[in-house]
């Protein structure tokens, strides 16, 4: 049984990896590609899976060859694909990569295919309830996202909100939320409040809390990590690492805190533990790829 239920979609991610990120109209001559598992839910349960837990993946993919590279890679890294709907008339999604290996930073376009016409119907609930922990971000349609918080919730687990890509979001959502672990672009659609540095954190994460949040996580980059619970605050510095594509590094990060937590871990041990994790991911090219086995922290 899973401890850890991960609603989300999966998409092949084609990474080209350049000496830049091409402008419109402009082409260049890249240095490496890959082609591999991504969307946020994915890589979440990869990242999970590859750090020993036991992760139950809810998704949707199309009857096609990435629907396949799917199955088989989720499955190679042990996760519980049983309740992935296949669907016959929409394709597998594909996301297109650009990587500025210099920087790590990308430019993504994200096509979800098939998970973009998940409904609430098609949705097994039963692992959800025996669950302890529920991950989930904002690529699947928001009424399958809020009815399985909402199931979540009425089953005791401990729901965890990865708002990203950020879109309007209505009030129930966030009182649904245990945690909320938005990246500082994020942090500031939902709150108003550009991030620039910890003491902008602080106040977004203050203006989060009010609004039923109860604890907050603002993953920051390469300036690290802040957390309000507003009794407690806890800033990590972001670890040294030579990046060269930070794509999936907040999956990494969801994923492992997500593990962390449910072993029982105090919450500075749970952001340390991502925060380690997250930063190794950005060392090596692709997404669900790029994720680290336990042994290599
Ligand atoms: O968080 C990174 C992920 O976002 C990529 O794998 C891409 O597919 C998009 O879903």
């Amino acid at each position: 049984m899973s401890d850890i239920t991960i609603l989300g979609i999966f998409v092949a991610d084609i990474s080209f990896l350049g000496d830049k990120i091409p402008v419109s109209g402009e082409t260049i001559l890249g240095d490496d590609y890959n082609i591999g598992p991504g969307g946020k839910g994915c890589n979440q349960a990869i990242a999970i899976s590859r750090l020993g837990g036991k992760v139950n993946f809810i998704s949707k993919l199309g009857r096609d060859e990435y629907g396949e590279l799917a199955l088989s890679k989720l499955r190679k890294d042990n996760i519980d694909t049983s309740d992935i709907v296949i669907s016959e008339n929409h394709k597998t999604g594909v996301a297109g990569i650009h990587i500025d290996r210099n920087t790590g930073k990308n430019a993504i376009t994200v096509i979800r295919g098939a998970p973009s016409s998940l409904k609430v119907k098609e949705i097994n609930i039963d692992k959800i309830k025996k669950s302890k922990v529920f991950l989930t971000q904002l690529e699947v349609p928001l009424d399958v996202t809020l009815h399985c918080l909402k199931v979540a919730k009425d089953n005791g687990l401990t729901n965890i909100l990865n708002p990203a890509p950020a879109c309007e979001l209505k009030k129930e959502f966030f009182e649904l939320v245990d945690y909320f672990t938005p990246n500082e672009t994020e942090a500031e659609f939902y709150s108003g409040v550009k991030i620039n540095n910890e003491i902008d954190a602080k106040k977004s994460a203050n203006k989060l809390l009010k609004m039923g949040i109860k604890n907050v996580i603002i993953t920051l980059g390469e300036k690290g990590v802040f957390f309000s619970n507003g009794n407690e605050e806890i800033y990590i510095k972001a670890i040294q690492a030579k990046a060269i594509d930070t794509t999936g590094a907040g999956d990494a990060f969801n994923g492992s805190f997500t593990l962390a937590l449910v072993k029982g871990k105090k919450i500075r041990e749970c952001l340390e533990f991502a925060n380690k994790v997250a930063g190794l991911s950005t060392t090596r090219l692709g997404a669900g790829d790029s994720m680290p086995i336990l042994k290599e922290l």
